[in-house]
Order: structure tokens, then sequence, then C-alpha cells
């Protein structure tokens, strides 16, 4: 089994939320109510996967570290914590209305451009932004063309996002929704905050947030740490949790969503100049070969550097990792340079030192700060497109047979494998079997199934990802002692002894661990 698997093609984003929903991955929330935008269950396969990430994501970043100890901080903090991070009056994103069909677009997802055929502008067409946007703009662009009849050579169609729309323009461009100019309203800046209230009073006071980043936990927390926890500069804290943020436009599946949860390490280092850009590297590195190791390939992980002149006032550098989702390369991982300005913030807002004495240099500094912030949902998303893939296999009658299945790696797989008796119907297959798959779970999730033809058995677990199938047969209980091992990817099968099967798992997953 290969430790990066690539995907045959990519599948489209309707594939994988049809085989999330088929199989028990993935669920719209509420659904039974007709679903609540922006939120989403995981399933019994979804729940196991997405643990996986995040213990294999702890388990390299923490356990297997000096320099990172972890922290689990809660999701509603003091108010005051938002006012210093600056969440409260500037984590907004900007919204357009279209007053004709209610659809609310963020402005800087909504793309425009003028008309022009030999240099005269005739009209504007405008689109959401997706992998397609050009080509929808062009054919857009055509159509309105043809409808005026305007004779002479369509000019590039040049799209740039709602933001950079002169005033005057605003009743020019068409909504999406309508393709009728004049409906949209001009940007205006909306907090994405969830507030909630704190205590029996519903007044100013009780006013509260819930987080939408676990990153000011750690930094609320830094003294505390630093106090009991025998960290030395450079150290990080480690967080993994739910984060909620009233996207406006909550889309592409999990991929933006209004609750989701985040592994985040604030990573504390010394101010020299010539620290960061070091450890910034040190850290897209990090991330970079961590992505392999759950088995997203290294071609499918781009960096996207942002220009200095997009950086907040505070940041020296922020690389996104992108991925190559199912509706195009986007952000997955941020790499964030914010130097001291969070710990700063916090000090004047608390009244309270966040000064770290550095025992090498005997100097007292407020340290800096890189951090490496990533979606565990986006992450989710990621592996289950790196891991779709298709091709044919023979099924019980030999024939070739299309099979969906999903690649996954070990580390990550709901199930490590699944136990089969080749019959149920009898009983020294079957209590071989299970006393087979009693053993297996005391390690690792692992599945039994005793029914259907075993290849229905070997496809139902390729869909779900299983890398392994143990079948016990005649030659297990009569002739040598032996099982055989299927691999999902290959569907070639070893023999193995009875007892030896825990051992050759176990091996497999330690090398691709
Ligand atoms: N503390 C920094 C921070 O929160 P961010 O770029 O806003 O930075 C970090 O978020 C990561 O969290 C993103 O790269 C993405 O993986 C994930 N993320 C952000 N908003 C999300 C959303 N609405 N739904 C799912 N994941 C999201």
């Amino acid at each position: 089994m290969s430790e990066t698997t690539s995907p045959t093609r990519l599948p489209t984003l309707e594939e994988l939320v049809t085989l999330c929903k088929r199989r028990g991955f993935i669920f719209p929330s509420s659904e039974i109510y007709g679903g609540y935008a922006g939120f989403f269950d995981y399933g019994p396969l979804g729940a196991e996967l997405k643990k996986n990430i995040k213990d294999a994501w702890w388990k390299a970043m923490v356990h297997e570290r000096d320099d990172i100890v972890g922290l689990d901080s809660t999701i509603i903090m003091h108010p005051e914590i938002w006012k210093a991070s600056g969440h409260v009056d500037g984590f907004n994103d900007p919204m357009v209305d279209c007053k004709e069909s209610k659809k609310r677009y963020r402005a800087d997802q909504l793309f425009f451009a003028p008309v022009r055929v030999d240099g005269r502008v005739i009209g504007y067409v405008s689109v959401e932004e997706s992998g397609t946007m050009q080509a929808e703009a062009e054919e857009k662009a055509h159509e309105l063309k043809r409808k005026l009849a305007v004779q002479g050579t369509l000019e590039p169609v040049v799209l740039r996002d709602y933001l950079e729309a002169k005033p005057e323009e605003y009743a020019l461009i068409p909504s999406p929704a309508t393709g009728k100019p004049g409906s949209l309203t001009p940007p205006r800046q909306f907090n994405l905050m969830f507030e909630t209230r704190v205590g029996p009073l519903a007044d100013a006071s009780s006013k509260a947030y819930l987080r939408p980043e676990t990153a000011q936990g750690i930094f609320a927390n830094f003294k505390n740490v630093v106090d009991t926890g025998r960290v030395k500069i450079p150290f990080g804290i480690a967080q993994i949790g739910k984060a909620f943020r009233n996207e406006i436009t909550p889309r592409n599946f999990i991929f933006r969503s209004r609750e989701f949860e985040q592994m985040e390490i604030e990573y504390f280092i010394d101010p020299d100049e010539a620290t960061w850009p070091r450890v910034y590297r040190e850290w897209i590195d990090t991330c970079k070969a961590w992505l392999t190791r759950i088995g997203i390939p290294a071609h499918m992980v781009g960096e996207d550097v942002h220009p200095q002149e997009k950086l907040s006032h505070y940041s020296k550098g922020t690389t996104d990792l992108t991925f190559e989702f199912p509706f195009g390369r986007q952000e997955l991982w941020g790499i964030a340079c914010r130097g001291d300005f969070d710990l700063k913030q916090h000090q004047l807002h608390s009244g309270k030192s966040m000064e770290y004495f550095d025992e090498a240099r005997k100097q007292k500094y407020i340290p800096h700060v890189v951090e490496p912030s990533l979606g565990v949902d986006r992450t989710v998303l990621a592996v289950l497109t790196a891991a779709y893939s298709e091709d044919e296999v023979p099924n019980d009658k030999g024939e070739p047979e299309r099979r969906v299945f999903l690649k996954f790696h070990p580390t990550v797989a709901p199930y490590k494998a699944a136990v089969f008796p080749l019959l149920k119907n009898k009983p020294e297959l079957v209590e071989t079997a299970l006393r087979l798959h009693r053993q297996l779970r005391r390690r690792w999730n692992v599945f039994f199934d005793a029914s259907g033809a075993i290849g229905r058995r070997y496809r139902r677990q390729d869909e779900i990802g299983t890398p392994w199938c143990i079948t016990i047969d005649f030659e297990t209980v009569e002739k040598d002692g032996t099982v055989t091992i299927r691999d999902r990817d290959s569907t070639s099968q070893v023999r193995v002894a009875l007892d030896a099967v825990e051992g050759w798992i176990d091996k497999r997953l330690q090398d691709g661990a």
C-alpha cells in the first residue's frame, strides 16, 4: 500500500457529498428539519476519520516534540479578550445584498466586469467566485452582446471583485441571481462573531461571544503555561477545538461552515529580526511534511504567499498552504508571523505583564509568535478528496466492475481492518474470526462482517477505506492455520499465520505512521 496516495481523478464535490451521506461520514445538521446552512454532523465513520486526523496531528505536533505543550481552553471567554484581539471591531467580511432575490454575497467573492465591444461599454456581467468563473463571465458577455444585437469585436473580459467597484458602477452591475442591474447594495461590513449571553440578565453586561478561533485561548494562557509548564523559548502551545463564525456565505460542504474545528499552534520565539524568517520557513516545511504523513500527496499542496500590501499591519509574513479541492485550489492551512501583536494587546487590555524572562539571554521581552492554523474539517475534506479513487476489478463472477474506493492512509482510516469468516453458517469459521476480531479490536477499530458474498463484503470495506480485509477460510481451521489478508488498493492477497496477523498490521501501521 502506497503511503502517499493520489486520486485517479479529482472527484466532484457532489460525488464526495453523496458518498459521505451514503456511507455515514457526514450529514447535514438538523436534516429532519430541512438542514441548517453552514452546520454539519459527522456520522459514525466521519467521527472516526476526524478523530484519527486530530490524534495524528496531536501526536506529531505535541507528543513527538519536546518544544510544544497542549492546552484545552474554553469556547466562551471574557468578552474583553475579543476586544483586545481586535475581533469585536475588526472581524468583518464585506457583505452585499441582492434586494430582489434576497440573496446575500461576500463582496470579495462577487466578481464583475464591464463588457466592451470595440472599446465601448455595452453593459456589465457578474459571477460568484469559482474555478470556472472566467469562462462563465465570458459566456455571459457573449450572451449580452447577442441579446443587444451589438456588432463588433468583444474585448477580453477582465474580472474585478465587487470591493473594487466605483460607486457609480453599483447601479450598473447585475445581480448574479437575477441577471438584472440595480438590485445589489453597496458593500457593508458584517461582523462574523456569534454573540451569546452569560448569566440571567439580558443586558449589555451579559453579552459574550463564541470564539471565532482557538488562538486567543492560547495567548490568554501564555503566562499560566510559562509559570507552570517548565517551557523555554522557543516553545509552542497547541490546541484543538471548536470555533464559530457567522459566515455570510457558508459553502463548499465542510470547507466553509459556521461551526468548525481548528488545530492551532502559537509558537513563541525571541524578537530578533533574524529569528522569525527561519522559524516561519521551518513551520511551512513541517506542515507540508505532516500532510504527506496523513496521505495528502505533495503535488496537491501549494504555497500561496500573501503579498506585503495585503498583510495586516502587525503581520510580517503569511503563507497559506493550499490544496486542490474539487472546486479549485483554496486555503487549507495558514502560517502567519504575528509578531508580538496579540500578547501586547492582552498586556494592554488586562493590565497583566506578558513579558518573558529569557534566562539564556538575561533579557526580558514580549515574545513574538509564528502561528500555524489548520481547520480540522478542511483537512477531512482534503483527505477525502485525495483518497477518492476509481478503478475496475473483477466481481464474484470474474467480470470487470467499476469500483469506487477511498485510498485512506492507514493512520486516518476509520477502520484499520475488517475480519470475515468465509461462510456465516460454519461455526468453526465464525468462532475463529470472532476470536481474531476480539484480539485485534483491543488495539484498533476493526470491523466484523459475516454476511453476504465475500466480494460484496470487500467492496463495502473498499468504499469506506478499510486498508486490509482478513478472511478466515477452511485452510485456516483445517489445514495450516493461515488467513488471507487482502490489500484494498491492489486487491492482492497474502496468506499470514493467524497468530502473526496482529504483528503484521502493527508493523504496517508503524511504518506508515
Ligand atoms: N488564528 C488564525 C486563524 O484563525 P484563519 O485563516 O481565519 O486564521 C485558520 O483560519 C484556518 O481555519 C483556515 O486555514 C481554515 O483551515 C480554517 N477555517 C477558517 N474558517 C473556516 C470556516 N468557516 N470553515 C471551516 N474552516 C475554517
